[in-house]
């Protein structure tokens, strides 16, 4: 399928695991892709797999927990390619499963700052942008964002806070014929869990709780976000978008 030719995509935490999926995703149905991370070396290697692949893409350096840095990025997409037509907004930290005691004032603000106020300020900047071309944002969000955890309170925090949004920009947004959707995955294997405590133990736990049994592949993510950036979504907004193995049926 070429559903994206002639798009203009932003994907942020592109140079990595589910962002990294979705850009690619997106640049193999012939969308032009801006690989946003605050990493540049993981986007630029986005960008060489993307390029080796025929397609067309450029990676940006980002913290997306910078308002300022965010604006420049969306008007750096429509120097670039003219026009922004779709916001995939992914990138994000996990506070390791902290326990609520043991997050500081520090780890609170980072996770916050970057999970939802990176997430407003994204959706924000691009609005002006999408109201053009009648484009659409899909938002990463979470099980997280469903409910709670045996840790993780600022990562479970900013997750609910990121369904609010899209609720919320989905309600504004539709007079100007934007729409604002959501993912939802449950454990999906990627560099995320990178420096926590103990992995094995965190993945049992997950394939425990999920009744697929397994951990989801970044490109099981990619396609229900193209999915929702696609015209056959073109009925849909609002919605959270549960990729989750059945972890929230339970
Ligand atoms: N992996 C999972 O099990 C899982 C489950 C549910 C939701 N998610 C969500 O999926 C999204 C992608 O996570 P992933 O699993 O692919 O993780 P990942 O760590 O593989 O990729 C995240 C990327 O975001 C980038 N990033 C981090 N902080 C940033 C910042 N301030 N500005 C710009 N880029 C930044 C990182 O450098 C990295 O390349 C996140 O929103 C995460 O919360 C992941």
């Amino acid at each position: 399928m070429q559903r994206f030719i002639d798009k203009a995509v932003i994907v942020t935490g592109g140079g990595s695991g589910i962002g990294r999926a979705t850009a690619r995703a997106f640049a193999r149905e012939g969308a032009s892709v801006l690989v946003a991370d605050i990493v540049s070396d993981r986007a630029d290697e986005t960008v060489a797999l993307i390029s080796d692949e025929g397609g067309k893409a450029l990676a940006y350096q980002v913290d997306v927990s910078s308002s300022a840095e965010v604006s420049r990025m969306c008007d750096a997409a429509v120097e670039a390619f003219g026009k922004l037509d779709i916001l995939f907004s992914n990138a994000a930290v996990i506070d390791k499963g902290a326990p609520s005691a043991e997050i500081d004032d520090d780890l609170w603000a980072r996770v916050i700052g970057v999970n939802l106020s990176g997430t407003f300020y994204g959706i924000r900047a691009a609005l002006p942008h999408l109201v053009k071309t009648k484009g659409n944002v899909v938002v990463t969000a979470s099980v997280a964002s469903l409910g709670g955890m045996q840790g993780g309170t600022a990562y479970t925090a900013s997750k609910f806070g990121v369904a609010g949004l899209v609720n919320q920009f989905a309600c504004e947004a539709a007079v100007d014929g934007v729409r604002i959707n959501a993912v939802a995955p449950g454990g999906v294997d990627t560099n995320i869990f990178d420096g926590m405590d103990d992995i094995p133990a965190m993945q049992r736990m997950v394939r425990t709780n999920t009744p697929l049994g397994r951990f989801a592949t970044p490109e099981e993510i990619a396609e229900p976000v193209l999915f929702l950036a696609s015209d056959a979504a073109r009925y849909i907004t609002g919605t959270l978008l549960r990729v989750d193995g059945g972890v929230r049926s339970k």
